[in-house]
């Protein structure tokens, strides 16, 4: 029996297939980024500590969970229109949770 595709053609296509999850990956550094640029002085404000990673520690935290701290993050961009593209806030969210909540994803 003769093969519809050949060999290499087929691992090609497997690779590829395996490469493609690779690329909507969070960006943990871009997430960084954006969290100083838009997001930290602000914070440092409103607690008043002049340190904007406290909000995301603080021991009244409302976030609770990975879908609280995703909803938390549509917020503060929406509210106050960051104009930040869904993509950004994927990359915050991980960022943010890497660092500071570590919730279970
Ligand atoms: C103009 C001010 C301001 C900016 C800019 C801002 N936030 Fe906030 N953020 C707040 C305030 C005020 C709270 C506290 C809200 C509360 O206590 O209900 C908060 C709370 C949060 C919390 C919840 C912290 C916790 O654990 O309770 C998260 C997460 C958050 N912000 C994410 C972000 C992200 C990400 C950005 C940037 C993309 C951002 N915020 C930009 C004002 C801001």
């Amino acid at each position: 029996m003769k093969l519809p595709i050949s060999l290499p053609i087929f691992f090609v296509c497997v690779l590829f297939a395996i490469s493609l999850p690779a690329h909507s990956a969070p960006d943990i550094a871009h997430g960084k980024k954006i969290d100083q640029e838009k997001c930290y002085a602000c914070h440092a404000k409103k607690t008043g500590f002049g340190n904007g990673d406290m909000i995301y520690t603080r021991s009244d935290s409302k976030v609770k969970s990975i879908a609280n701290l995703k909803r938390m993050v549509s917020l503060c961009n929406t509210e106050l229109r960051l104009d930040l593209f869904p993509e950004d806030e994927v990359d915050v969210v991980a960022f943010l949770n890497q660092q500071f909540y570590k919730f279970k994803p």
